[in-house]
């Protein structure tokens, strides 16, 4: 460690103030990469550089042809959005709306913009592809964006005007008895645990589990990555109420840190790190080449499934949502963990009605007890057949296996169905609020508008172990008092003008997501950074709570320069919503911020 005097360090920053440099490099100006320069770095990751156009681009360039025909027959498919540079799973975050850019294939009659899509890309297989990348964008002053499988719906895995490193392609998976994190003592081992490389999907990861009978925490989705975004934001799971967040049972993480290197953090070294990479968000801290987590034995596991409706838009139904909500404590001390779904208004075509309707499926893993489950459901379903609209259906089945839960009913066939324009709203809620006031949610909900088929989702993935790890990790201290994770989505159509999406937007943020805000006050729970408004006022204190402030320290000392920038990240304040300039309006000194000086050393 070096020691600068606090005077040099003042100093530096006097001289550092705005210029041409605090801005990336764009192409077109003088900074710019040659093409020599371009083809160095092709060469340095084995001619795995790629240039990038949006995927759309064939069918604007040559409607008639093969190749426009199989992007349109593949549009929604998601395995094959996570493998191609120029997409991501939500189409939104392809497009540059303030620019007036955009590639849909439903609009070919305009020009294909290049929006937020990357303009080349590392297809990355290896960690030595990934550091030359990064070292690349660092000696050129580019935009960097990582992207995984593209899925992140607050648009981190796009970034206008950059170099993109694709991780996708990363899929190595293997399986250790006992497993001993780098510099732990002898009688330091985890246990049984599984290695997982960046670009490992969830589904690839169920799959690997399946044949060796094993489980671990992990999300419901088939094409999301398990060792991306998505554990590095906490990751929650249905298996969360048993064994904790996915981030709680992660044991060690390989990442390619902003200066090229290489290192591994975990318990026992590079601690900061370890501690910022559960929770702190993904594309922040450095470029995670592979997460070891711990794997446990397969267990048989109850499924319910309770459904309640009314006519719809009866004033009933928010009474029954109320009855519903106030029994979630007694669902959870009971190990259940699951989704539901809210639907005010919801066609059944088949019936010539349309109801408000709830759905649920709660899961209990390690059970098996099917009287206990009934048991369990009867005061509920007392309570709401007693309100006269209601109508319930209550069922539950034995499984021999989680594997057999998620292959079989949480994420049967091949891949998610993506390819949409969407925004999130949501917000965690605690155990004490449906303890104590469960009727102010139901009153929030709805003053919410949803169309047919519209709906709110709820997610009952914490509670139970999720509250009783005392971790000390970066994720959001709310998650451990939670019960309930809620979320709902807002779209558009390709053609809606930009005023009409700003409106959506604005609509959104200070109308929407502050009415479920106010269920519980602003600061009290906040929400999950995965899962929620891309335009989150307050992100900081909302995704990460009294944990901001050593985050943020954190993360000044292993990307000193702001390589890895994300929207809604940790340190994006200091930059625009496109992390392609400083933004010196919101600049707060460190030491207002009351950072540790001392930190700052080995960045100098
Ligand atoms: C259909 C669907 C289902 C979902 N289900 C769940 C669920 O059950 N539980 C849950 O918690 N969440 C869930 N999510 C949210 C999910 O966790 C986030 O979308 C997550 O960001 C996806 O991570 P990714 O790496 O796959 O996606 P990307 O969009 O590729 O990446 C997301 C962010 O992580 C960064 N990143 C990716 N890879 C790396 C890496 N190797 N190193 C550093 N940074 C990286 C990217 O830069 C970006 O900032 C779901 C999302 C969808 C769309
Ligand atoms: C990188 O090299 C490969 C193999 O030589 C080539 O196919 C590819 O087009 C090159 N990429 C770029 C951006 O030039
Ligand atoms: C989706 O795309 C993948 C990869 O391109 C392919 O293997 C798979 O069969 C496709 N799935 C469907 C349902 O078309
Ligand atoms: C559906 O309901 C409407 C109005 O109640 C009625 O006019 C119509 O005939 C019904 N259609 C069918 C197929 O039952
Ligand atoms: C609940 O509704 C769903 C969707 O209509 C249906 O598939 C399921 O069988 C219903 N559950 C019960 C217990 O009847
Ligand atoms: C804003 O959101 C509220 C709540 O969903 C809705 O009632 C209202 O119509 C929306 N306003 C606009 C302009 O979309």
């Amino acid at each position: 460690m070096k020691y600068f005097p606090l005077s040099l360090f003042l100093t530096s920053f006097a001289w550092s103030h705005p210029h041409q440099s605090d801005c990336r490099c764009r192409p077109h100006q003088s900074c710019w990469p040659s093409p020599q320069d371009w083809n160095a770095l092709n060469r340095s990751v084995d001619g795995n550089l790629v240039g990038v156009r949006p995927v759309a681009d064939v069918c604007h360039s040559e409607r008639e042809s093969e190749a426009c025909e199989s992007v349109l027959a593949l549009s929604t498919n998601s395995t094959w959005r996570a493998a191609q540079p120029g997409a991501v799973q939500w189409r939104n975050w392809e497009s540059w709306p303030e620019r007036d850019e955009y590639c849909y294939i439903e609009a070919l009659d305009k020009p294909c913009g290049q929006g937020r899509v990357s303009l080349y890309s590392t297809i990355a297989t290896s960690a030595a592809d990934i550091q030359k990348s990064v070292l690349f964008a660092k000696e050129h002053n580019l935009r960097l964006a990582i992207k995984n499988s593209g899925h992140c719906f607050l648009g981190r895995s796009t970034a206008p005007e950059s170099l993109q490193i694709q991780t996708s392609g990363m899929k190595e998976i293997s399986f250790v008895d006992d497993f001993r994190p780098k510099g732990a003592p002898k009688g330091g081992s985890e246990g049984p645990a599984v290695t997982i490389a960046a670009g490992v999907a969830l589904q690839e990861l169920y799959a690997a589990l399946g044949k060796k009978s094993r489980i671990a925490v992990a999300g419901a989705a088939h094409t999301v990555g398990a060792a991306g975004g998505y554990i590095q934001g906490g990751g929650h799971s249905f298996l969360g109420p048993w064994k904790g967040m996915a981030s709680d049972n992660a044991l060690q993480f390989t990442v390619v840190t902003a200066n090229g290197g290489l290192v591994v953090a975990n318990e026992y070294q590079n601690r900061d790190l370890f501690w910022a990479l559960r929770g702190g968000g993904g594309g922040t801290f450095g470029i995670v080449v592979d997460v070891t987590i711990r794997t446990f034995d397969e267990a048989p596991v109850i499924m319910s499934n309770l459904n309640i409706s009314t006519p719809s838009e009866h004033p009933d139904f928010w009474d029954a949502i109320t009855e519903f909500h106030a029994y979630l404590p007694a669902l959870s001390d009971a190990g259940g963990a699951g989704y539901y779904r809210i639907f005010p208004d919801l066609p059944l075509p088949d019936q010539n009605t349309t109801v408000s309707g709830l759905i649920l499926g709660l899961v209990f893993p390690d059970q098996t007890d099917i009287a206990r489950v009934d048991r369990l459901f009867e005061p509920l379903l007392t309570k709401l057949n007693a309100i006269s609209a209601v109508t319930t259906e209550y069922g539950s089945m034995p499984l021999p296996d989680i594997r057999t839960l998620i292959s079989g009913v949480l994420i049967p066939s091949n891949a998610d169905i993506t390819g949409g324009i969407t925004l999130v709203g949501s917000r965690m809620y605690s155990r004490d609020l449906f303890e104590k006031e469960p009727a102010k949610l139901s009153a929030v909900l709805r003053q919410i508008r949803m169309g047919p088929y519209e709906s709110f989702t709820g997610h009952i993935v914490s509670g139970g172990a999720v509250a009783n790890n005392h971790i000390d990790s970066a994720l959001h201290p709310a998650w451990r008092g939670s019960l309930l994770h809620l979320t709902f989505g807002r779209g558009w159509e390709t053609e809606t003008s930009a005023a009409e999406q700003d409106a959506i937007r604005n609509n959104l943020t200070n109308v929407e997501v502050e009415l479920l805000r106010s269920v519980e006050g602003s600061d009290k729970m906040g929400a999950y950074l995965n899962e929620a408004n891309a335009y989150e006022k307050d992100f900081q204190s909302s995704f990460w709570g009294d944990n901001y402030n050593r985050l943020y320290k954190i993360k000044q000392k292993w990307d000193p320069t702001g390589l890895f920038i994300t929207r809604s990240g940790v340190g994006s304040e200091d930059w625009d919503t496109e992390g392609l300039c400083r933004c010196w309006e919101n600049w707060i000194e460190p030491w207002e911020r009351g950072a540790d000086i001392l930190m700052w050393d080995d960045v100098m």
